[in-house]
């Protein structure tokens, strides 16, 4: 019989992986430095979002450094992803394309060449012929994706898979298939943008907090190296409704400009909305601005949006949301050099917010002068040339900002 006897795990010795480049500096970043050999990696998204031209200007870059990939596509021609192929720039030898979705056939093709990266679009189209059930069932995902889990990792091979997400946002077929994987990526944005968010979901060799900021050009998907430059808008234009954030994605501070329009409600029930921002989060600002300041908007709509077109989720955008909402009923402009980090209690008290000093240095950086934060707990010291206003109420905002 064999035993498995418990040893130290401080005995346990490590290899040092050696993690592929994609030459994708942000995609590399996301991973957290690269990628691991025999690793399976998810890419979910909506369709039309930019996953196909993420791994095929990925594929592209990796070839280009004498290493060989197999691009299997089962949804588009090869002259289809040729065309895609030259808007993003030059093809190498080493880039092999094949249009194929049975799983068989991909793993006998794996075998007869050496390959250092394996690219599969998408995993909806795989089917597993010894599998009852059509190409995107439960079934077919669980059954191929096994099947080439077990040879990517017999011989170290890295596999990219490509994955449909359903209106819903949750990625098409089996809730298992995020167990199997190793690192799930999701590509998000909107489409009527040209910004898209990489961010991993989970991550087995990385953290979860790094995000990438790509920009959709004509010739293919573009780093953002400066996102706050970008989300900030033109600063030069004060008008009123407008508050810029000092927010946090993951690890990274960003300067986004909040937007917010308050008009009469012409129709019975006022409308709300918020693009980029929790609907249910903006209700409750709005209550805690009646409540605690007697700012009364409920004969009015009151929309909103975070400029980019980028979805961020952080509560330190409430002060920010606050003020655009003052800003805009009020029809008074903000100053531009001055902005926000600070959430939002139901009690009206301003909370303070994770990771100040990243905040305050990106905000310096962009050139902001002034920045609100709360007033609980101990007041960082600024860098020079921030002057940091801490306020404890929400009802303190309209004089310090007016
Ligand atoms: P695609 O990668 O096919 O998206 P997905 O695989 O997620 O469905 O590309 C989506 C869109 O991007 C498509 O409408 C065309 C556009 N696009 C560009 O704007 N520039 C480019 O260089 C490329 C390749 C695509
Ligand atoms: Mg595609």
């Amino acid at each position: 019989m064999v035993t498995s006897t418990p040893r130290p795990l401080s005995q346990v010795k490590l290899d040092a992986t050696i993690r592929l480049s994609t030459g994708e500096s942000e995609l590399d970043r996301v991973l957290g430095g690269g990628v691991v050999p025999g690793s399976l990696m998810l890419l979910g998204g909506e369709p039309g979002i930019g996953k196909s031209t993420l791994m095929l200007q990925a594929a592209m870059l990796i070839s280009a450094t004498n290493q060989r990939v197999l691009y299997v596509s089962g949804e588009e021609s090869p002259e289809q992803v040729r065309m895609r192929a030259e808007r993003i720039g030059v093809v190498s030898p080493n880039l092999m394309i094949l249009p194929e979705t049975r799983v068989p056939m991909i793993l006998s093709a794996l075998q007869d060449d050496e390959y250092s990266a394996l690219v599969i679009d998408s995993v909806q189209t795989l089917d597993q012929p010894d599998v009852d059930g059509v190409p995107g069932s439960v079934s077919q995902i669980r059954e191929s994706v096994a099947a080439i889990t077990t040879y990517a990792k017999s011989c170290n091979l890295p596999v990219f898979l490509v994955g449909h997400i359903t209106k819903e946002g949750s990625l098409a077929g089996p809730k298992v298939l995020e167990h199997m994987v190793d690192v799930v990526l999701q590509f998000e944005g909107d489409r009527n943008h040209a910004y898209r968010m990489l961010r991993a979901l989970k991550n087995r060799f990385g953290t979860t907090s790094e995000l990438g900021i790509y920009e959709m050009m004509g010739n293919g998907l573009i780093a953002v190296e400066n996102p706050s430059e970008v989300l900030l808008g033109d600063a030069g234009d004060a008008s009123s409704g407008s508050a810029i954030s000092v927010s946090l994605e993951g690890v990274r501070p960003l300067l986004v400009e909040v937007q917010a329009l308050v008009s009469t409600a012409v129709y019975g029930t006022p409308q709300r909305s918020g693009t980029g921002f929790d609907l249910r989060r903006l209700n409750m600002l709005l209550a805690v601005l009646e409540k605690r300041c007697g700012f009364k908007l409920a004969s009015f709509d009151v929309f909103l949006n975070l400029a980019g077109g980028l979805k961020i989720v952080d509560p330190a955008n409430d002060l920010a949301v606050v003020a655009a909402i003052l800003s805009s009923s009020l029809d008074l402009p903000l100053d531009r050099a001055t902005c926000f980090a600070g959430e939002v209690g139901l009690s009206g008290e301003i909370r303070p917010v994770a990771r100040l000093d990243a905040r305050m240095s990106e905000a310096l950086r962009l050139g902001m002068k002034r920045m609100l934060i709360s007033g609980h707990g101990k007041t960082p010291k600024a860098p020079q040339g921030l002057t940091l206003v801490a306020i404890k109420r929400v009802s303190q905002v309209h004089g310090v900002i007016f």
